[in-house]
């Protein structure tokens, strides 16, 4: 936690928190935290764990692929993922503004010796295909190879339509190219673009979910793809110190997680929705809403003090993580009606306290 969330989490409450700094937040219910409990289990690097192969079995059969293999981590599992693709000198295409390129404290070239070439995304979040045909490299020994592409969906929230995915990935494969699908909230962009899990994993070869986003198990992400790639990643994994053992204690919160929390998805969505519509009404903010995220910023080129924002909210017990140009607010399955309510009091108490309001 940054020391400015220390600070602010040192004062005492007598309620627990709202916490929208992000999905990642949420702590396991009691009736995940049975499951766990009582989770049949065994040695996963003998592929021995029941509850561990029951959970890539179900992932990558929903997905339409061959097999599934559990991960410690999103980052972990986008890394396996690419170093299972690419060798050394290889050359992943993908968005200045993935995570893969931007977040994963490059990786991919620290491990695998592999470069990035990257492009902007467009508005919708998407790479568009001519950017992508002009990146790839030509067959000339002055050029790395183009191996991979690496997409992303939703993005910052984003849920790209299976169209503008499917392009992207087009582009990349008529080259040759295989594609890697960074799905950290795969499901919710599956709820918001109302396709199923096969259709959005059918652009990608392999395709990585996270359960501790908008899932809400404590930790893990699964990688689904081709057998041949899904051996290849379990080597991988190992080298990375990803071999667990009788790690079905989190493979069962995942099962949970795929029969409980999928669905509520759209929950998150609605009251994103919904708080968009009421800070709408307050002059001079810019909202944006994309599946369970809010952005906030300022409709003039004064920004928004973020800072005393953060303030006033965490007086309501309400925490952000305060932003430059932009604010955001990410909704998960402990925000509930009730807290909708503070959240909203507490951005009117906020917006009384600015001058002229
Ligand atoms: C789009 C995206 N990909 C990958 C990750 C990495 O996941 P993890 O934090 O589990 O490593 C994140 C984490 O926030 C993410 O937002």
């Amino acid at each position: 936690m940054s020391s400015y969330h220390q600070a602010i989490k040192a004062s005492p409450r007598n309620t627990p928190w709202i916490d929208l700094r992000s999905d990642t937040v949420t702590t396991p219910g009691p009736d995940m935290r049975q499951v766990m409990a009582n989770a049949e289990v065994g040695d996963d690097v003998y592929d021995d764990d029941p509850t561990v192969n029951l959970l890539q079995d179900r992932l990558a059969e929903m997905l339409g692929k061959e097999a599934g293999l559990l991960m410690a981590s999103g980052t972990m599992s986008n890394l396996s993922a690419m170093l299972s693709h690419c060798g050394r000198g290889d050359e992943i295409i993908t968005a200045k503004q993935y995570h893969v390129f931007s977040d994963e404290a490059g990786g991919a070239a620290i491990v695998g010796g592999i470069m990035f070439e990257t492009l902007e995304t467009s508005a919708d979040g998407a790479l568009e295909p001519d950017a992508i045909r002009g990146a790839i490299k030509p067959d000339d020994i002055h050029c790395p190879v183009s191996r991979l592409l690496c997409l992303e969906n939703t993005h910052h929230g984003k849920a790209i339509a299976l169209d503008r995915m499917q392009a992207a990935a087009d582009a990349g494969r008529a080259a040759g190219m295989q594609v890697h699908l960074d799905g950290a909230r795969f499901f919710n962009a599956v709820k918001a673009l109302n396709i199923s899990p096969a259709d959005l994993a059918g652009v990608a070869d392999t395709v990585s979910i996270c359960l501790s986003k908008g899932l809400g198990t404590p930790a893990g992400s699964v990688l689904v793809g081709p057998q041949e790639m899904i051996n290849k990643a379990k080597r991988i994994r190992k080298f990375l110190g990803g071999g667990m053992r009788q790690v079905g204690v989190l493979a069962a919160a995942g099962l949970y997680a795929l029969d409980h929390h999928i669905e509520r998805l759209t929950d998150d969505h609605n009251r994103a929705a919904e708080l968009a519509a009421y800070l709408s009404a307050m002059d001079g903010l810019a909202i944006e809403t994309a599946t369970n995220m809010i952005f906030i910023s300022s409709q003039s080129s004064q920004p928004i003090d973020a800072h005393h924002l953060a303030k006033v909210l965490a007086d309501h017990g309400v925490l952000i993580t305060p932003g430059d140009a932009s604010t955001r607010l990410v909704m998960h399955l402990e925000v509930d009606d009730h807290a909708m309510e503070t959240i909203k009091a507490a951005f009117q108490d906020w917006y009384e306290s600015q001058s002229g309001n």
